[in-house]
């Protein structure tokens, strides 16, 4: 379906585990971000995106929640399996969503494997540091790849008290730097730091083997990852101080709509040319289809 856009990729090679680690090794940054459909997976695969996360974000920028906190593992497998569908190359992980680890790690680890079975990720990401070490290490040991997330995680939105900047103080600091550490010791590939000061971003990812992937944690890590809605402007709020809006698509998609239903009303659109003729149609239709793949 997206053979145009994904062949221009087709010579690069697909991201793995392991050239993440080399990324790494290398001093190479590695460019993350978040899709959520299949059509949006397969531009911003092409676009050169090393990993694409399927985010319970989707929740608030696709789904209209207030939090991440409501979305469930029906609504992931479902993005998931979409976005698994328009990727190539890039490493597809999926948010294990809110209360689908949270329970026992049996159950947990089942949850974790419907992702990997029923909709393709290549790995999956949970939120926490020290309290998710036998989780990781579980989910690990049945072969499934654990992203890991510490730093403001925003599952925990009502334990937190709102969305603030983490490891501030030096106890804080401390506990951030054991959460990490804990998130590799268990097994996990790469640890996404989420709002936290830079110096300790820089610390952390000095500290570890696996790569450090941030979101507001300052340019010392070694990949970013942003919500792409918020890069590309569909989002209908300020965006966070630490995203950068590359574009104002809400604004393109808006103007271009309204332009259509402008047309609509004044009977502008369809043209004749836009239309099917009865007497030519077997003939000139079958020659000219009206789309690409000429199915229809
Ligand atoms: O849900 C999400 O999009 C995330 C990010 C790290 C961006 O967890």
């Amino acid at each position: 379906m997206y053979t145009q856009l994904q062949q221009r990729d087709s010579d690069r090679p697909p991201v793995t585990l392991s050239s993440l680690g080399q990324m790494r090794a290398a001093g190479e940054k590695i460019a993350s971000i978040t899709a959520y459909d299949a059509s949006f997976a397969a531009l911003v695969d092409a676009a050169g995106a090393d990993v694409v996360l399927v985010g319970d974000s989707l929740g608030m920028v696709v789904l209209g929640h207030e939090n991440t906190l409501s979305v469930t593992i029906d609504e992931m497998l479902h993005h998931t399996r979409a976005v698994r569908r328009g990727t190539r190359r890039a490493l597809v992980v999926a948010d294990m969503p809110y209360g689908s680890y949270h329970t026992d790690t049996a159950e947990s680890l089942r949850n974790a494997m419907r992702f990997v079975k029923e909709a393709g990720a290549e790995a999956v990401k949970v939120e926490g540091g020290e309290r998710r070490l036998e989780l990781i290490a579980r989910l690990t040991e049945a072969e499934i790849p654990v992203m890991g997330h510490v730093g403001l995680t925003p599952q925990s939105v009502n334990a937190l008290g709102g969305y603030r900047v983490q490891g501030k103080t030096a106890d804080a600091a401390e506990q951030l730097i054991r959460d990490a550490r804990a998130v590799e010791a268990a097994g996990a590939f790469a640890v996404v730091l989420e709002a936290v000061p830079r110096e300790l971003a820089a610390q952390i990812t000095r500290e570890l083997r696996i790569p450090t992937i941030g979101i507001g944690a300052g340019p010392d890590c070694d990949g970013q990852i942003l919500v792409l809605h918020d890069v590309i402007g569909l989002t209908f709020s300020a965006v966070p101080k630490f995203a950068r809006r590359y574009a104002n698509v809400g604004e393109m998609i808006s103007r271009t709509v309204r332009e259509y239903c402008d047309d609509v009303r004044a009977g502008m659109f369809p043209s004749d040319a836009e239309s099917y003729h009865a007497a030519r149609a077997a003939k000139e239709e079958k020659e000219a289809p009206v789309n690409a793949d000429g199915d229809w």
